[in-house]
């Protein structure tokens, strides 16, 4: 069975999307493991609630990054768990050096912008704010760069006059869980090819 490791700071609603496919029997995956570096974040119960081990791990003095040890310490949960894939599902973190030796091409995150716009915090307020008239969130490979790797999945969202930043997030979120599950689809089914940037799905 491929096993995921899903990482989340906030609310979870994208690993309630993965579950809720994994429930329906339309993903074969086993998610095996949820983290947080937020004590009290809504994924850790959401985790629960459905017998999934759910973890705390505090993320140490910086605020935008975890410490070197703390990220030995994720990834020493995620390979006790053996999972195949590092999910990132609203995590606020960037990830650095030891999780990406120990899980090249095998960490994703979801963004919600259609990425290379709109990096970094709060994008769907960033492409509000910018005037886009079509948003949408990305599914893509995490290297060492920020909301830059390898895009596997791309959704649209058409902006409204009246959008407001909280209208429009939401919006970018129902694309969100229909983009993840599908992104994880694809993977466990060993069904893409990365070169170089690009990802295909093979015929
Ligand atoms: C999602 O919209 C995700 O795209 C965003 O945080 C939200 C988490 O929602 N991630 C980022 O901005 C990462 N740079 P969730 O906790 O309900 O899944």
């Amino acid at each position: 069975m491929f096993k995921i490791g899903v990482i989340g700071s906030g609310k979870g609603s994208n690993f309630v999307a993965l579950a809720d496919a994994v429930n329906r029997g339309q993903l074969d995956i086993e998610i095996s493991v949820v983290i947080s570096d937020v004590e009290n974040a809504f994924i850790l119960d959401r985790a629960k609630e459905r017998g999934i081990e759910s973890l705390y791990i505090p993320p140490g003095k910086f605020k935008t990054k975890l410490e070197p040890e703390v990220e030995q310490a994720y990834v020493n949960v995620l390979k006790k768990h053996n999972v195949d894939l590092v999910v990132l599902a609203g995590f606020m973190r960037i990830i650095k050096n030891t999780f990406l030796r120990e899980y090249p091409k095998r960490i994703i995150n979801i963004h919600p912008s259609l990425l290379p716009s709109f990096k970094g915090l709060e994008a769907w307020k960033q492409a509000l704010e910018y005037g886009v008239k079509v948003a949408g969130c990305t599914v893509h490979f995490v290297d060492e760069g920020v909301d830059c790797g390898p895009i596997i999945i791309q959704r649209e969202v058409m902006v409204k006059p009246d959008d407001t930043p909280e209208r429009l997030h939401e919006r970018i979120q129902v694309q969100e869980h229909i983009a993840y599950p599908e992104a994880v689809c694809l993977i466990s089914n060993n069904a893409i090819i990365v070169e170089d940037r690009v990802v295909r799905v093979k015929e």
